[in-house]
């Protein structure tokens, strides 16, 4: 493949199961070497994504490319250079996580001992050396997730797809696997997630999505997404009653805390609104003891884009 493409492009993704429409239109493109967080509630459709640009399922409609290869017409070239960690896990419970990686390495044709190697580094790598010749059903549920991820990396893939990562995992864990996924983006590989946790589209997206009734209702990176809700304000604390006298007074719309001596100024977060604020309080020679600005956190996006109609906010 050619430098200019994308890692995934998607335009018009439809499938549905009978009646059901799951995905309805879905477009999508994500820049090569990033992570792209894919969110929704459950049942939104999200591992209907995962399973078809995966080649695993067929879409209905549209044009699908990964790694600009189209998933219907050249599938065999689409799986030849991604790897896919899905929501249930896939391991073999009896065989050793050695063992598990060592047919991976069959399954992708690689010479026995380069195999052997392979699963050794990724033993290693996975913080899995001491375990590697125990069943998997003595696994925890973290050390089960990690030889997910490790069995999808036996082929070197370069175009990851990884169905809610760390699900059931403890923050130490779902932490280390998050390094784990920072190191994998250092080296050049594209990721698509999907996650309940905003937290951790917060952490490692350079973009997210956000899925409901079968289309992207919001797209952008966490900042743009917060900003795109209502609820971001700058927070403004003053010394004395008289501060906040003059600056409720000069600024208007405000809510105002008495015994905080504070005032919640809505703004969108951006710069610019946050100099007109200060200008304002500039200009009538206010102090303030102490400023700062609030954006909601994913999780409002979240609930504000996604489930019952009746409740959505409305975006700008
Ligand atoms: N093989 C199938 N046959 C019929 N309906 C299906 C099938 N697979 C998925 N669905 C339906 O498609 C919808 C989307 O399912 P999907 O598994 O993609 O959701 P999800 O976003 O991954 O949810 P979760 O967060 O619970 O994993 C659901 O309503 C599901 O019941
Ligand atoms: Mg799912």
């Amino acid at each position: 493949m050619t430098t200019e493409h994308p890692a995934i492009a998607v335009t018009g993704l439809r499938k549905s199961y009978g009646e059901h429409v799951v995905l309805d239109g879905v477009d999508l493109t994500v820049a090569r070497g990033t992570v792209f967080a894919l969110l929704g509630a459950n049942g939104a459709g999200k591992t209907t994504t995962v399973k078809i640009l995966s080649t695993l399922i067929s879409a209905d409609a549209g044009d699908i490319r990964v790694a600009g290869h189209d998933v219907t017409a050249e599938p065999d070239a689409v799986r030849a250079t991604i790897g896919v960690t899905g929501q249930f896990s896939a391991v073999d419970n009896l065989l050793s996580a050695r063992k598990n990686l060592l047919l991976m390495a069959d399954l992708h044709h690689l010479p026995k001992r380069e195999g052997r190697e392979r699963a050794t580094t990724l033993l290693e790598q996975f913080d899995l050396a001491e375990a590697a010749d125990k069943p998997v059903a003595t696994y925890s549920g973290g050390m089960r997730r990690r030889l997910d991820l490790a069995m999808t990396l036996v082929g070197n893939p370069w175009v990851i797809f990884l169905d809610e990562p760390t699900t059931g995992l403890d923050p130490r864990s779902r932490r280390s696997m998050w390094q784990i996924v920072r190191g994998l983006v250092a080296d050049g590989v594209t990721i698509l997630l999907t996650t309940q946790y905003l937290e951790e589209a917060d952490q490692l997206a350079d973009r997210i999505a956000v899925l409901d009734n079968g289309t992207l209702v919001a797209e952008g990176t966490a900042d743009e997404l917060k900003r795109r809700i209502p609820g971001s304000h700058v927070r403004l604390r003053f010394a004395d009653t008289h501060g906040l006298d003059t600056a409720a007074q000069v600024l208007g719309r405000v809510a105002r805390d008495d015994d905080a001596l504070s005032l919640r100024v809505p703004s969108d977060g951006s710069l610019r609104s946050l100099k007109t604020v200060i200008d304002q309080l500039d200009d009538q020679a206010i102090e303030v003891d102490e400023l700062s600005v609030h954006t909601p956190d994913l999780d409002d996006v979240f609930l504000a884009l996604t489930g019952d109609s009746n409740k959505k906010v409305t975006v700008r």
